[in-house]
């Protein structure tokens, strides 16, 4: 009988490892593993050998950095989309995308079902799941972490010596840390506890702000129709352009972020971030929209950016209401090109100038100098109809007018 034949999400750490000799064991099944290059340092190296030898029977290693940077991270920047006002969400928004590659791969191979190693109380499973099943709608989809029988990381270890999966011999971190060009995201250990300031050895990317040099760094930005696409003057690529900002603020120990955040399953739980492209893209972004867009469109975008947020957040990036708002967003975004400064230092980002083709900001109007055009006398009429409603329900009800 002809085996089946699954498709794993594979990072080539513990968890994933053991997953790929447990559903050859539990499932009969040929396994296929599929890692993302979304950009992360770390962890590519290797990984397609260590996936062999853990007994895949082929090991895909995607490049998908462009697609990511162009079609998940600049939407996500025009929308201005950042979870409970912190957190630039480089785990959520790589999720949907690494589905995808999965999806493509299971459909290559003939696959029936996919699997992945995210935990059961965790929001990733929920974004790969949901991704898979508007992608896919007909693929299993198999979560080992949530049936197996381990109950610890002593008895994974176990079980890969058992099976002659190599598993790595350097010291293990405290922390859970996912990582990809948009930042990295740091649980477990000391940090599971709300009160304790975060150690500097859970940092992976920024330095401490402490000891960030001691003058400020300028960088300026240029955006065109609310895509970044030079910095300091230099045209680059969005890779080139995410890696470069995320040094430079980086050295300055910009991007920290410490969140307890509310998650899809029900819990609070307490990470901390490290995004400084991210944040300083974000931050310039926002500024530039200040000069550009209109008062109601500006108004109106930051419910959409909150919206977007909870979207991405919560799984839903393949969904009808994701296109919607994307639609809009870009619409916005015909006159957010200009160029915005900023000044970095030790670990805070200040505004320092903006110009755009498209600036609504006019010095006659806003002038208080001779040369003035605002039309001061017509204001006399505006505020007696804008103050009409509040005048006539205080006239009516004078028990409620304030006595402070
Ligand atoms: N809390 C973040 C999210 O739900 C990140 C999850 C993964 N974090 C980790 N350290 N492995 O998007």
């Amino acid at each position: 009988m002809k085996k089946e034949r699954i498709a794993v999400a594979y990072s080539g750490g513990l968890d994933t490892s053991v997953i790929v000799k447990w559903l050859q064991e539990k499932y009969n099944a040929e396994v296929i593993t599929v890692t993302g290059n979304l950009g992360q340092k770390k962890e590519i190296a290797g990984v397609r050998e260590k996936a062999l030898k853990s007994g895949a029977v082929k090991a895909y290693i995607v490049d998908l950095r462009k697609e990511f940077v162009e079609h998940y991270l600049w939407p996500v920047l025009k929308a201005g989309a950042v979870y409970e006002h912190t957190y630039p969400m480089a785990t959520s928004i790589g999720r949907p995308l690494l589905a995808k590659a999965l999806v493509d791969v299971a459909r290559k191979e003939k696959c029936t079902a996919v699997a992945h190693g995210c935990t059961g109380k965790g929001n990733d499973q929920v974004r790969f799941e949901v991704s898979v099943a508007a992608l896919a709608p007909d693929l299993r989809i198999i979560a080992p972490v949530r049936e197996w029988e381990f109950k610890s990381r002593e008895e994974e270890i176990a079980y890969c010596e058992k099976h002659g999966i190599p598993v790595v011999a350097t010291k293990k971190s405290p922390y859970s840390i996912d990582e990809n060009i948009w930042g990295t995201s740091i649980e477990c250990g000391i940090l599971e506890d709300p009160m304790a300031e975060p150690p500097e050895d859970a940092y992976q990317r920024t330095v401490s702000p402490l000891r960030a040099p001691n003058k400020p760094t300028y960088i300026t930005i240029d955006f065109k129709e609310g895509i970044p696409v030079a910095v300091d003057g230099k045209k680059m690529n969005g890779i080139d352009l995410i890696d470069y900002v995320n040094t430079v603020a980086g050295k300055n120990g910009v991007g920290r972020l410490d969140l307890v955040e509310n998650r899809l399953v029900g819990i609070k739980s307490r990470e901390i971030y490290e995004a400084p492209g991210a944040v300083v893209l974000h931050f310039a972004h926002r500024e530039l929209e200040r000069l550009t867009l209109d008062k109601d469109t500006a108004h109106y975008k930051t419910k959409v950016a909150h919206d977007y947020a909870d979207l991405v957040y919560n799984g839903l990036w393949f969904s009808p209401l994701r296109t919607a708002l994307d639609a809009f967003v870009n619409e916005t975004q015909k006159v957010v090109t200009g160029t915005v400064k900023l000044k970095l230092y030790k670990g805070s980002i200040e505004i320092a100038g903006r110009t755009s083709p498209y600036s609504l900001y006019d010095t006659k109007l806003a002038t208080y100098s001779a040369d003035d055009q605002f039309d001061h006398k017509a204001s006399e009429g505006f505020i007696k109809i804008y103050g009409l409603p509040v005048k006539t329900f205080y006239r009516v009800n004078k028990h409620l007018r304030s006595k402070e």
